[in-house]
């Protein structure tokens, strides 16, 4: 057994991959995770997948007196890996307090606890969001960051300045955070995957629904960008290499690997795709149809963004593996598996 890590956010979309490739290998994992975006059940579908059933409390971390005596009864925790949070845009722009109550709120509950109970490793969940439109292509981590377009962008920066101060004030504890670029597929086994609630707001969960029939057409927001064929361009990882990622960084930090207390690494696949090249991607790779018709564009939406992942493949020896038609052939796997079409 390597150690013991604790995962929040343990059975959501990200949470879950990372669960199993610890597992993989030879992690114990402890999950605190509060069902608000996910459920009870992906415990079981991770212990199909691994053999082992990792333990699950079920709470959230705004409850410091619940967290405190978790992390009391819980000894030998050797890193956290904290995923738990919202991460709606749109919502957030509506309920911005429920936001920065419950993203920021969680992780200063984690660094008092990981302090009293001498928990040394934080790798944290950030984003590319929080560099908004760079100006210049592709993104490194020197890139500067942009104030954020909406709360959950803003608490994506917020909590990377709390562990950057806090590493400061506090030399025992050590972080990474991961700044994800456009996380998308599934588990190769179909077992595990992203279960939107309600109508996604992500391109491919839209994209697999509609060709599954439960929606009707999926808009393309926007054809006049300033882009070769005008649709926006992303860099979509694969969640398995994405979860990958996480395993390195908690070995980096367990094996007192890193360079300085707080270190951030860009996570994609340094590839550059738009809208209208992963439709025809999709298509390539299931042989489904995608109803689709162009649509105006959407507020907020930035016209391209994809990664120098440099930092990661040469500091970390981290590299995305899986091509874009394996990881879009994974999420349709994952669609129809939970639509029941196989
Ligand atoms: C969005 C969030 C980002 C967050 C990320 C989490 C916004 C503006 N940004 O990123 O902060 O970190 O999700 O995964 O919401 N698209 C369509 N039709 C659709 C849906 C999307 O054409 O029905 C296009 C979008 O215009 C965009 C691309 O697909 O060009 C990807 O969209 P999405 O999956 O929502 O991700 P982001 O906007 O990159």
């Amino acid at each position: 057994m390597k150690g013991k890590i604790l995962v929040t956010g343990g059975t959501g979309y990200i949470g879950s991959h990372t669960v199993v490739e610890l597992q993989n290998v030879g992690f114990e994992v402890v999950i605190i995770d509060d069902l608000s975006n996910s459920t009870a059940g992906v415990v079981d579908q991770i212990a199909q997948i691994t053999g082992i059933r990792p333990e699950f409390h079920p709470f959230n971390l705004q409850n410091l007196d619940l967290l405190d005596a978790f992390f009391e009864q819980t000894k030998g925790i050797g890193a956290v890996i904290h995923f738990a949070a919202f991460k709606a845009v749109g919502e957030s722009v509506k309920k911005p307090l429920s936001y920065y109550r419950n993203n920021i709120l969680s992780l200063v509950n984690l660094f008092e606890c990981m302090d009293k109970h001498r928990v040394n490793n934080l790798v944290f969940s950030s984003s590319c969001t929080v560099y908004g439109q760079p100006a210049q292509l592709p993104v490194t981590e020197q890139t500067p960051r942009k104030e954020a377009e909406s709360p959950y962008g803003n608490t994506k920066i917020v909590c990377e300045d709390i562990i950057r101060d806090y590493t400061k004030a506090n030399p025992r504890i050590q972080s990474i955070a991961l700044r994800y670029f456009n996380p998308i597929g599934a588990h190769p086994s179909a077992l595990i995957g992203e279960l939107p609630n309600g109508i996604p707001n992500n391109l491919v969960p839209f994209v697999t629904q509609t060709a599954a029939g439960l929606r009707e057409q999926l808009q393309v927001f926007g054809n006049d960008y300033d882009t070769p064929d005008g649709s926006c361009i992303r860099d979509y990882i694969n969640v398995v290499d994405l979860a990958k990622a996480h395993v390195v960084a908690i070995g980096r930090l367990m094996d007192k690997k890193n360079e300085s207390a707080f270190e951030f690494f860009n996570v994609g696949t340094g590839k550059g795709v738009s809208v209208l090249e992963l439709l025809n991607a999709f298509e390539k790779a299931t042989g489904q149809k995608v109803n689709y018709r162009i649509a105006g564009r959407r507020a907020g939406d930035i016209e391209k963004i994809y990664a120098d992942t440099t930092k990661a493949n040469q500091v970390l020896g981290w590299h995305s593996a899986a091509s874009l038609e394996e990881t879009l052939l994974s999420a349709w796997n994952w669609e129809k598996k939970i639509r029941k079409m196989d």
